[in-house]
């Protein structure tokens, strides 16, 4: 028998951020750089906020140059629009758009060295979907450090909030939302090294915990993106949103899935199939490489599944080629050599020689905890949770709806993190300290922890994780229809039942790696089963959504999937309405904002 799990103590803030990635220290530095007196502790899952996934980004953050003669705003609304095969929402399309490049330079400002061109200015290069003259040819849109921009912004926001003395809690996660009536006042937290439970009681709580597509077997992600904000959100009665949108990144380097940029395409590299034929001229025969994800996935799927693929066998995994070859000394040495860094030691390849095997890789979810253009946490659509808000990769306001454009998610999670940011420090004007714990405080944490400390089953973690992402990757990946994705929700269950019986094999909660471990496997298998059920209720092809069974876009399902899950399986839908406000507006081009045919 375990020790009795108990709350070790209570702390006091005005502002709790869990997750301390790029979207939530965004959303601490504007609230410091408003009241600087506000007390925020900020908890990273990892031993330091530089560790934390946004570091990982690599190829760069869209904005447009108001000094650019070519690019304005509203071509990358349409672009967002457009990519999102017209499920974003408009009203957040403008706001996120409209800001972007005030963004760059606040990043600029506050230290981050973009790249720049000879003459001086910030560099900018082409990314999928992103084009000039509501898609005439490629905009070069995207602001860049190098390969690694992602570590740029990191950089940029935990030196402001160090500046202003937020406190961080490393190796901590949040296990339960705290509410007194409707009104969040913190979470229960865990802290791993000491394996003890406090409660933070909040006058404003931000889920900024990222991303969340470790549950495929190939995946971009680090291995803390489980979804553990979702899951409070979801024990907590609340919805999360779109979850049924997962984006496949086409080039992932084949075997682990790490990320090999787009920036690449951007830079020049080319798709080549097993005869080295440049095949992304049939799917898309005017932006080619540089098509939307969803696109380029697609058809690096039906090359495979039509037998022009390759097979590496010491991954056991099918592929094509990217081919780098090509491209100037100055483009190797310069702007991708970290990258192609990457090749040489986790794959064994010479890009600059020799063709690089990729494949797609899980990258990214458009879906999350649904929010306001503003960042409040929506209950449902006409209802917000006070005190609870979101942003980043675990949000969704919606930007994205259900395909994203590379770069816009550097783009959304600093600009959206600002304004979650703003709105916080508008709720501190009125907001009353919370006046003490809930009496069901701990309840769900400790009905969890007491489960997986006191069983006494045989199953081991690693053989459910297994079945876990290859269910996901097979089932509901890039291709899915009804059979498989039922057979998955079988599965699921059968997952969930197996990982309640998993042999902890210490009593102890401290530095316990397979509490900790068990503990995210289940926000795993929560979280997946939201994507298998939201896929399954989506009868229609839609950005990364694909049904085999329902290849066509149907207006009948014009709306973002809400889903609530408060115990497992147990799932109801609703429905938000996507945003048409600048269609609605009826100003310059507003035809194309209307739900318009999709081609590159
Ligand atoms: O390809 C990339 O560099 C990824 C960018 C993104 O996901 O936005």
């Amino acid at each position: 028998m375990v020790e009795k799990l108990a709350i070790g103590s209570t702390l006091t803030c005005d502002v709790l951020v869990i997750g301390a990635g790029g979207a939530g220290l965004r959303a601490a530095a504007q609230i410091c750089e408003e009241i600087p007196e506000t007390k925020i502790i900020a908890l990273t899952k990892v031993t330091s906020p530089q560790k934390s996934h946004t570091t990982t980004a690599q190829g760069g953050m869209a904005a447009v140059d108001p000094r650019d003669p070519e690019d304005r705003p509203l071509f990358h609304m349409f672009d967002t629009w457009k990519g999102s095969d017209c499920s974003a929402d408009q009203n957040v399309i403008k706001k996120v758009c409209d800001t972007g490049w005030e963004e760059v330079v606040w990043l600029e400002r506050h230290g981050m060295h973009f790249s720049r061109t000879g003459e001086g200015r910030i560099a900018k290069r082409p990314f999928g979907g992103h084009m000039l003259n509501f898609g005439e040819k490629k905009a070069f849109r995207a602001c860049y450090e190098a390969t690694r921009t992602g570590k740029g912004i990191m950089d940029t926001v935990w030196d402001e909030c160090l500046k202003y003395g937020v406190n961080f809690i490393g190796q901590c996660v949040a296990t339960e939302l705290l509410f007194d009536d409707n009104r969040c006042i913190g979470a229960i937290i865990f802290r791993f090294p000491e394996g003890e439970f406090k409660a933070v009681l909040a006058k404003a709580t931000i889920i900024a915990t990222g991303g969340k597509t470790r549950m495929y077997q190939v995946s971009t992600n680090c291995r803390g993106n489980t979804g553990d904000g979702l899951a409070i959100a979801l024990n907590a009665g609340l919805p999360v949103m779109d979850l049924e949108a997962v984006q496949f990144h086409p080039t992932g380097m084949v075997g682990p899935g790490i990320l090999a940029s787009e920036a690449l395409r951007g830079e020049g590299a080319i798709l080549r199939n097993k005869d080295e034929e440049p095949f992304m001229e049939r799917y898309a025969p005017t932006a080619k490489d540089l098509a939307p994800r969803d696109l380029i996935s697609r058809s690096i799927i039906t090359e495979i599944r039509e037998g022009r693929g390759l097979f590496n066998e010491d991954h056991n995994a099918h592929h094509v080629w990217l081919d780098l070859r090509h491209l100037p000394k100055e483009v190797h040495e310069k702007k991708i050599q970290e990258i192609e860094s990457f090749f040489r030691r986790f794959v064994g390849v010479d890009p600059e020689i020799e063709l690089c095997p990729v494949a797609p890789t899980a990258h990214y979810q458009m879906g999350g905890i649904p929010t306001d253009e503003y960042g409040n946490v929506q209950r449902d659509p006409e209802d917000i949770v006070p005190g609870l808000f979101a942003c980043g990769e675990a949000a969704a306001a919606s930007l994205h709806g259900l395909n994203r454009l590379g770069t816009n998610s550097l783009l959304e999670l600093i600009t959206m993190g600002k304004v979650t940011g703003r709105k916080v420090v508008e709720y501190l004007k009125d907001a009353k300290d919370p006046e003490g714990l809930p009496s069901n405080a701990g309840d769900i944490t400790f009905g969890q922890f007491s489960t997986y400390l006191n069983n006494k089953g045989s199953e081991q973690y690693a053989g459910v994780r297994h079945v876990l992402r290859h269910t996901m990757m097979d089932k509901v990946g890039i291709y899915r229809s009804e059979k498989p994705l039922l057979e998955a929700i079988d599965t699921l269950k059968e997952l969930r039942e197996r990982a309640l019986h998993i042999a902890v094999s210490l009593t102890s909660l401290k530095a316990n790696q397979d509490l900790w471990q068990t503990w995210e496997l289940n926000n795993l298998i929560t979280v997946s089963m939201v994507i298998a059920q939201g896929a399954l209720a989506r009868k229609e092809s839609r950005g990364a959504h694909f049904r085999e069974d329902y290849p066509e876009r149907s207006n009948e399902y014009n709306y973002h999937t809400l889903v609530y899950m408060p115990e497992f399986d147990k799932i109801s839908f609703a429905k938000r309405a996507i945003d048409m406000s600048i269609f609605k507006a009826k100003g310059e081009r507003y035809e194309l904002f209307d739900y318009i045919e999709r081609k590159y």
